[in-house]
């Protein structure tokens, strides 16, 4: 079935917000036994940004969003909604979205939180999508915002190295008539997937208390090989799907925007797809995976650096926990 759509939307305006401490790989050497060309070769990752401890997520996000409103010359009272993909909110509740709400000043927005892991950003942004479409909303701000040291296991190898703190934003706002902004979107979930990709305790099923503490359970658990696997299969699945179903050729996408997971899996997807190198979007090795904050971060960089130009077709694909993946395919509307 097709929803009814009355507007186009598409992103407006981007911005970015990290931590500044840097982490390398060899700063882990002091953590875990590991080294950097363990880590570089297995996952492209050099370095990350970490935050102070207690920093909260909203802390990124909110400059973040306010880099994207500036670069769409929107003030904060014009906001209808904000969305916050994060597994790592602030708080269980309230959702990040009200923090970020107050602090920004968004008088006239809602908004809400969406739990999606990595592919957190590509379904928030659909949301956001879908009211402006149906002329429920007008402009609306979609905050990918992490910080993932604090769900990591310092102590465990298999995932301390792979992930980093920060945020990415977009404003995503319905455009004038004639301009096509984004397209489609193809996405799924299988509950199958949650044995390998979780954080057990913390939530209803096994509330906080000292044995969760004590057996580490509030950490983030992953078995890399067969996550590995899947985010390959899905994300090539999606991404070509996307392409093919909207008649768009393979040359015709200026930039291919992955989730930043593991440049081997980014490398896979493109090979399969039959990308060149100029066609996709790289953070990873300076950010390592930054959840729901890789795909508007790298969208941020590549704006900046001059890259995307109205009117660019871009493909944003993403696969996390759940399983949950993704796609979207977009005219550029930066500037437009
Ligand atoms: C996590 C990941 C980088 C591990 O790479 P891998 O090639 O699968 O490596 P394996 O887990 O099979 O481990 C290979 C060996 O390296 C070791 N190893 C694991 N982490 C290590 C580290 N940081 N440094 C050095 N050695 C390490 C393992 O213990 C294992 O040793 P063994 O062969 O003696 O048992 C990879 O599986 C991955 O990226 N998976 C997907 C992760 C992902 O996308 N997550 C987010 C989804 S949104």
């Amino acid at each position: 079935m097709t929803a009814r759509t009355l507007f186009s939307a598409g992103i407006t305006g981007t911005g970015m917000s990290f931590p500044e401490k840097v982490v390398t790989n060899q700063d882990l050497e002091a953590l875990v036994e590991t080294n950097d060309e363990w880590i570089t070769e297995r996952t492209g990752i050099k370095e990350r940004r970490w935050a102070e401890p207690g920093t909260p997520a909203s802390k990124h996000g909110i400059l973040a969003a306010q880099q994207a409103m500036a670069m769409a010359g929107v003030e904060p009272e014009e906001i209808d909604l904000i969305v916050v993909p994060s597994v790592t909110p602030d708080m269980m509740f309230p959702a990040t979205a009200c923090v970020i709400q107050h602090a920004l000043g968004c008088t006239n927005a809602w908004g809400y939180d969406v739990s999606a892991a990595c592919s957190g950003f590509v379904f928030a942004l659909q949301t956001a999508r879908a009211q402006i479409e149906t002329g429920a909303v007008k402009k609306a701000l979609v905050i990918g915002s992490e910080v993932m040291t604090s769900i990591m296991n310092m102590e465990d190898r298999n995932t301390c190295i792979l992930f980093g703190d920060g945020a990415g934003a977009v404003v995503v706002e319905r455009l004038a008539e004639g301009l096509e902004g984004i397209i489609d979107h193809m996405h799924h979930i299988d509950g199958r997937g949650a044995d390998f990709l979780y954080m057990p305790a913390g939530g209803s099923l096994n509330p906080a208390s000292h044995d969760t503490i004590d057996k580490g359970m509030h950490y983030i658990h992953q078995e890399g090989r067969e996550v590995y696997k899947r985010a390959v299969k899905g994300m090539t699945e999606v991404t070509k799907g996307i392409i093919e179903r909207n008649g768009v050729s393979g040359e015709q996408v200026k930039l291919f925007v992955p989730h930043q997971a593991n440049l081997r899996i980014i490398e896979a997807v493109q090979k399969r797809v039959g990308l060149v190198d100029e066609q996709v979007a790289l953070n990873i090795h300076r950010y390592g995976n930054t959840t729901s904050a890789t795909i508007p971060s790298a969208l941020h960089m590549y704006q900046e650096q001059g890259t995307l130009q109205p009117g660019d077709y871009v493909v944003l694909a993403a696969f996390g926990a759940g399983f949950t993946w993704g796609s979207t395919l977009m005219r550029w509307t930066v500037g437009a």
